[in-house]
């Protein structure tokens, strides 16, 4: 397993690209089973999560063809409906097939994805509203069983709590179902958002996109469409806070600040300058300190979970303490051991974390447990003095595109180090 090497000190001074949104992706990709037709998406980031799921998507039938930064996808002929537990347990949101297999063909055996390292991460809210619509589920041997042979109908469906996939997967759902379906308490990410506008362009009749209610009228089909992914606001965060940690500049570009939420609230009161541009949206310490400043992980437009990892290193190195509560998962703090190996200190209480400031973190070689958690210890290992070595990397090519070639661009000292293969 590669590591990946950072001496940290350097400034970051210069520009990023921002990619496409990982989580954008998956669910569009899911969507191109929607239709016979071709689906192209462009600003697509290179990414194994995306790899895993082009596998899934294949094993089905669809034809996929990569370019840079663009992938083709056509699902005209899918005489497979299951997708298998060897690749659903890579990649979870490989769960996002369910909606759309059971909407166009009537029937889907998808793997129970499991749980992961940050959580149980239950499908319950997915399967729930499929049968509002009208669908069989059966749970058996590990896979989802589902059935809809004489389609899906139009429902009021209402979600107990907000969730992005279950979101996706049934609006996803709703475009092919016979009538109206209204979704209460619907997530409003902005990949959510994404997916809607790309749905409308194939076709589909949706009201109330970026709103807690969605309004779907079924359609008897979808056709192809091309559509560019949002920037990924998760990356630009990580990148903005790297820039704060070590007091420099950095262009994130093509980011666009609404895309941060209540984020950049939080971001600017703990000293972090943010600032839109023509080209996106500058990160910079501002001229005075960092502060600590308490945060509440929220769904969107409240505070990502996907950037708490990130802003709790910046938080080890402000001055002052924050309260940081993390409630969405149970288990998303497998980076406080890591950060404290390198001078952090935190303390956990629950679902709640403070952190006190230090005057600076030291280098140390430390383990990438999930994706957020890697690039927490990332943003860390280039404030910290001296060398840090980060193992087990694949988490972080879950979700980050040309990471080091990001940062090196921008004065970072970093290099991945490839695993000494047994001779
Ligand atoms: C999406 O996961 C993202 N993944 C996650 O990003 C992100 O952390 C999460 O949304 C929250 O924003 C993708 O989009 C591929 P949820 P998802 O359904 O859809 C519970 C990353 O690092 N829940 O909104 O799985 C669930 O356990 C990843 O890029 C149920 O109880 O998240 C969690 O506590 C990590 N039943 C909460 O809801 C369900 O049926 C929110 O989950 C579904 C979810």
């Amino acid at each position: 397993m590669d590591s990946i090497r950072i001496v940290g000190g350097n400034r970051l001074k210069g520009e990023i690209p921002i990619s496409g949104a990982k989580n954008a992706t998956l669910p569009l990709m899911a969507a191109s089973l929607l239709t016979p037709e071709t689906l192209h998406l462009t600003n697509v980031p290179r990414l194994a999560d995306i790899g895993t799921l082009i596998k899934v998507l294949e094993q089905h039938g669809v034809e996929a063809s990569w370019e840079p930064g663009t992938l083709t996808l056509k699902a005209e002929d899918i005489p497979n409906t299951t997708a298998p537990y060897d690749l659903v347990r890579r990649m979870r949101a490989s769960v996002l097939v369910l909606g759309p297999l059971i909407a166009r063909f009537g029937n889907a055996v998808v793997s129970l994805p499991g749980g992961c390292a940050i959580g149980t991460r239950p499908v319950d809210l997915h399967l729930s509203g499929l049968e509002q619509l009208g669908a069989r589920i059966d749970l058996g041997r590990g896979y989802i069983h589902a059935t809809a042979p004489k389609g899906l109908k139009g429902a009021h469906i209402i979600f107990p709590k907000v969730s992005v996939g279950a979101t996706e997967n049934l609006v996803m759902a709703a475009s092919l179902a016979k009538g109206e379906t209204v979704l209460e308490n619907a997530a409003l990410e902005p990949e959510v958002e994404d997916l809607c506008h790309c749905l409308v362009a194939m076709g589909a009749k949706i009201e109330g996109i970026g709103t807690e209610r969605l309004v779907i009228e079924g359609v008897a089909g979808l056709h192809g469409a091309k559509h560019s992914v949002v920037p990924d606001r998760i990356e630009a965060g990580t990148y903005g806070i790297a820039a704060a940690m070590t007091g420099g500049e950095v262009d994130l570009l093509g980011m666009r600040l609404d895309l941060f939420g209540a984020a950049a609230e939080a971001l600017r009161h703990a000293g972090v300058e943010l600032t839109e541009t023509e080209k996106g949206v500058r990160a910079a310490c501002g001229n005075g300190s960092l502060v600590g400043y308490d945060v509440m992980t929220d769904p969107f437009p409240g505070f990502p979970t996907d950037l708490q990892a990130q802003y709790m290193a910046l938080m080890s190195v402000a001055k002052g303490a924050a309260m940081i509560t993390e409630t969405i998962f149970e288990n998303r703090y497998m980076h406080v051991p890591e950060l404290m190996r390198m001078g952090a200190n935190i303390n956990l209480h629950g679902s709640s974390a403070m952190v006190r400031g230090v005057d600076k973190l030291y280098g140390a070689e430390v383990m990438a447990t999930d994706l957020r958690a890697s690039s927490s210890l990332v943003v860390a290992a280039l404030a910290a003095d001296g060398e840090t070595v980060i193992n087990r990397v694949y988490h972080l090519d879950r979700g980050y595109e040309q990471l080091e070639q990001k940062l090196a661009a921008c004065g970072a000292e970093v290099e991945r180090i490839a695993e000494q293969r047994a001779a």
